[in-house]
């Protein structure tokens, strides 16, 4: 599939943030990008009964170098009322992904160190709606600069400094083969200005000469700490 080939539906362009010379652009929309098959470890097919709840697991998507988060949160998530976020999918609908770019100043995992978890177990933070500090777990926490999302609710963002949730990778849940399949991803993401800030660096981690090579139709999924030597918890 060539990149002109997708749907992309922009509703808006924002700011998020700047570096010395370049303004950096978030886009907000929704694109229809490669049906991507998730594989355990990128051997056999990964059934959905196989992602352990509380377990963030990681697979890089829409392209080869992109993040994202792949949580079975456990519990069973309708589609949001107040915003696009379409809810969880799998069995019990409690399967959930995201971008795991952090909205704020890009932090994401990498092989050496991630400051973005999943977090099933409680969280301090201070949240922002009720002007104190509380306890929540089931929460994705950038420990970059304190910054909280609520996987339960489309990565809304609950705590710290993060403009705005984490974009959301659209999940296909195949009932008869028990398989799923990343088909687009919606919302305000970060891919352009990740690309310019740490493509040079994440072509080299993940070999490719071009970071905004797409996902294949095949993508591996492993558990966060397996890929990452530290996880940064806060
Ligand atoms: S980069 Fe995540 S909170 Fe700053």
């Amino acid at each position: 599939m060539k990149r002109r080939d997708f749907t992309r539906v922009c509703t808006s362009i924002v700011i998020a943030a700047s570096s010395k010379n370049t303004e950096l652009l978030a886009q907000t929309s929704r694109v229809n990008y490669q049906r991507s098959l998730l594989q355990l470890g990128g051997s056999g097919n990964l059934h959905a009964d196989q992602l352990t709840v509380g377990i963030p697991y990681l697979f890089f998507y829409p392209y080869v170098t992109t993040p994202c988060l792949l949580i079975n949160t456990g519990r069973n998530l309708k589609a949001s009322d107040t915003s696009d976020w379409k809810g969880g999918t799998g069995p019990n609908n409690s399967i959930v992904a995201y971008s795991a770019i952090c909205s704020h100043k890009m932090s994401h995992p990498a092989k050496e160190i991630s400051f973005i978890n999943y977090r099933h177990d409680p969280v301090s933070f201070y949240s922002k709606k009720e002007g104190k500090s509380v306890e929540k777990s089931g929460v994705i926490s950038c420990c970059s600069e304190r910054s909280v999302y609520d996987p339960s609710q489309g990565a809304k963002v609950l705590g710290g400094p993060a403009p705005h949730p984490l974009a959301a990778i659209e999940l296909e849940f195949d009932t008869s083969s028990g398989q799923i399949y990343a088909t687009g991803s919606y919302g305000t993401d970060m891919y352009e200005p990740f690309f310019e800030k740490f493509g040079f660096r994440a072509s080299m981690e993940h070999k490719v000469s071009n970071p905004k090579a797409l996902a294949k139709e095949k993508i591996p999924v492993h558990e966060l700490t397996s890929y990452t030597r530290q996880t940064i918890k806060c």
